[in-house]
């Protein structure tokens, strides 16, 4: 079996983060999206990989290289406009050969592991095996109809009037009967080949499609405050680990990793939290639910339910919440005497400051 990971797509509800990086590769728990994607599908022992990318090729081939840090092979293969998750089969099509492969949305975060329903796709060898999900509010997402023994009878993509409260997660099972249905598409009205409607082709010509139930935690990481959620999630199974240097003022309580040449100075960590490689805290309260990337500066700061990426600077700020501080980001107080708030901030970046 092959995999197929989608991560072309622009982005937009992940302003400003996807102005300057693809959104797969916005750091959960200190690691980027797609590369628990990757893992969760070297756990499935597929190790052949092709990653659909878009403009921001050359970022992603830079973070995952030729796949050999994950024990597998890796081919990129290029979208150059986002016209749907169907098209990029067609594009993947001689990658995938007459090979079953998984496809894996690169955005969505399935850590509980999809094992149990790759080796039912492999027990009953249906042409197609989605993976859905009950959600509370299906309209969102692809929305799975099914018959009493588990088979799709009809997929509707984001429907006003969700038939059941299954979405469709987005992992899919697919033999090579998908390429005929790719085909035979037309785009939808918001101009994409729909890889929902490519499935709903199968059922129709009468072929044999399943759901499997993934009942553990799921997200599509869409949205800043997904990508929050998510770290949350992710943060409160981490495994404690102190590397770094922490000094006798500072106090560690609960589950906290201090990557090697990091330093805690005068600081109070509260786990769930990381603290990248390299990064210097001084006199600040970090945590919970925070994760610190590497190569940052936090100084006379609270931090807490936050991400904060390579690089940045955070000094004297002492409510911080919520957050997603980016890249090199600056974030202190004023240079000038009389000014309250001074902002050099990027498009559709959103601040929050306390009346
Ligand atoms: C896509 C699929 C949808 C699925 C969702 C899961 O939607 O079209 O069926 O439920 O991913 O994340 P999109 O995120 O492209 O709007």
């Amino acid at each position: 079996m092959k995999a197929l990971v989608l991560s072309g797509g622009s982005g937009t509800r992940l302003r400003p983060f996807s102005y300057s990086m693809p959104k797969q590769l916005i750091p959960v728990a200190n690691k980027p999206v797609l590369e628990h994607v990757l893992e969760s599908i070297r756990d499935l022992g597929v190790t052949d990989i092709g990653i659909i990318v878009g403009d921001r090729a050359s970022d992603i081939g830079r973070v995952l290289g030729d796949g050999t840090r994950f024990g597998a092979r890796i081919t990129y293969i290029r979208q150059d406009e986002p016209l749907g998750l169907a098209h990029c089969v067609r594009l993947a099509r001689s990658f995938l050969g007459e090979d079953d492969f998984v496809m894996y949305l690169g955005d969505n975060m399935l850590p509980e592991g999809i094992e149990e329903i790759a080796a039912d796709f492999h027990k009953h060898g249906p042409a197609a095996q989605v993976v859905v999900r009950k959600v509370s509010d299906p309209r969102a997402f692809g929305v799975a109809e099914l018959g009493p023994d588990g088979s799709v009878v009809r997929l509707v993509e984001k429907p006003e009037r969700p038939a059941s409260d299954l979405a469709l997660v987005g992992v899919y099972f697919f033999t090579p009967a998908i390429h005929e249905a790719v085909d035979a598409i037309e785009p939808s009205a918001r101009g994409e080949l729909e890889i929902t409607d490519a499935i709903q082709w199968l059922v129709t010509q009468g072929a044999d499609v399943r759901a499997g139930e993934y009942a553990g935690y799921w997200k599509d990481t869409g949205r800043a405050e997904d990508v929050l959620e998510c770290n949350r999630w992710l943060l409160a199974r981490l495994a404690p680990r102190i590397a770094g240097d922490v000094d006798a003022t500072s106090e560690i309580v609960g589950p906290v990793v201090v990557e090697a040449g990091a330093r805690v100075v005068r600081s109070r960590i509260v786990g769930p939290a990381i603290i990248g490689a390299h990064t210097v805290v001084e006199d600040s309260h970090i945590g919970p639910d925070s994760a610190v990337g590497e190569h940052c500066l936090l100084r006379a700061t609270r931090l807490a339910d936050s991400i904060v990426m390579a690089g940045a600077t955070i000094t004297q700020v002492p409510g911080l919440a919520g957050s997603l501080i980016g890249r090199a980001a600056t974030v202190g107080p004023s240079a000038h005497v009389d000014a309250h708030h001074r902002l050099v901030v990027g498009d559709h970046t959103r601040v929050e400051v306390a009346a």
